[in-house]
């Protein structure tokens, strides 16, 4: 661990003072290097006391995004498979060359910033500097396609609990891949498979997230405000971007663990959280054909049950998007 880490980590680690020779001794490094760390995490907008006789104490830090705060909630080992951009144009782009390269199942991009965030259906993600997270996480599998179809709204189940985790509101889903605070879009996933032609065996699977975490509504862009919110936005709280970072991939960790065996969990909450079951709705994609349906319920494998309300047919429904009156205004 480089020397402003392992500073940052031990003042988060205490409440209190702690000596600048106890940290240089636990680091192994010299009082000089300690003392260079922490001008230059002084620098970098983290407020440190310092006291004669009793060492330092970190007042507040800055809602950064990087590896050193990242590290300081998660174990060293699995900082190694995490990479930390100020910027990049895609998080899903920039790992799936990683995962060209050669990159390890478990392999996490994050970056402050994304210059073409990409979104499902070929639209966009809006990624702001230093206002969300964009992160990205591959899984290395061998099966086809088909059967890791159901892993978006796996995903959806384990971001509500991470984000759960570090605030007290309520995350609800919208089928199959939107997470929904107040009746506001604050979240957004993005599943993208590499598939070999002759084998139909997958070369990567990269989930990647988007989560607005500290917008303000009218910093939208004005087509976005009805429909988009953050985070703060919607309850008023203010997340550590790093906190929520580090809960992400523990999460993600988890369901790449449970993924598939351990369904029932992943399928409990997702139904819990659906928004739309029993609404009116509205089909777009392959699926639409004018008539009105109705959201029926989750299937065993998360495709939604649909019922055309003319002719009471139903449907088990895949892939699409389904927008649902008064929410986010959707008309
Ligand atoms: C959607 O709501 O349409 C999905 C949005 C997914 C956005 C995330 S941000 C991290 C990762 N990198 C991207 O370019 N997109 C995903």
């Amino acid at each position: 661990m480089a020397t402003k880490e392992g500073v940052l980590a031990a003042l988060k680690a205490s409440d209190d003072y702690v000596s600048g020779e106890w940290i240089s001794e636990t680091l192994g490094v010299s009082r000089m290097a300690v003392n260079k760390a922490i001008r230059a995490l002084q620098a970098g907008g983290y407020e440190i006391e310092a006291v004669n006789r009793l060492g330092y104490r970190l007042l507040s830090g800055p809602d950064l995004l990087t590896k050193e705060e990242i590290a300081a909630y998660l174990k060293e080992e699995r900082m190694e498979r995490v990479l930390c951009l100020s910027t990049t144009p895609s998080t899903n782009l920039k790992l799936s060359e990683l995962a060209y390269e050669g990159a390890s199942d478990g392999q996490v991009v994050i970056a402050d910033e994304q210059t073409k965030g990409r979104g499902r259906r070929g639209r966009g993600f809006v990624s702001p500097k230093g206002k969300g997270i964009y992160l990205s996480y591959l899984m290395r599998r061998k099966e086809t396609p088909e059967a890791v179809s159901e892993i978006t709204a796996w995903t959806a189940a384990a971001m509500i609990r991470a984000i759960e985790s570090c605030l007290s509101a309520r995350v609800s889903v919208k089928w199959v891949n939107d997470l929904i605070m107040n009746r506001k879009k604050i979240a957004g996933i993005l599943t993208e498979l590499s598939v070999e032609s002759e084998s139909r065996q997958i070369q990567s699977l990269i989930i990647g997230i988007g989560i607005n975490v500290n917008e303000e509504r009218e910093e939208f862009p004005e087509e976005l405000q009805t429909m988009a919110g953050s985070i703060l936005s919607e309850t008023g709280q203010q997340v550590r971007r790093a906190e929520l970072a580090a809960q992400m991939i523990r999460a993600l960790d988890k369901m790449n663990r449970d993924f598939p065996l351990r369904k029932e969990e992943y399928l409990r909450l997702y139904r819990e959280r659906s928004l739309i079951l029993g609404e009116s709705i509205s089909l777009s994609g392959a699926e639409m054909t004018g008539e009105p349906v109705k959201a029926l319920a989750i299937n065993e494998d998360f495709s939604l049950k649909i019922q055309y309300e003319n002719s009471g047919r139903t449907e088990d429904i895949r892939t699409g998007e389904v927008s649902v009156r008064g929410l986010y205004g959707y008309i």
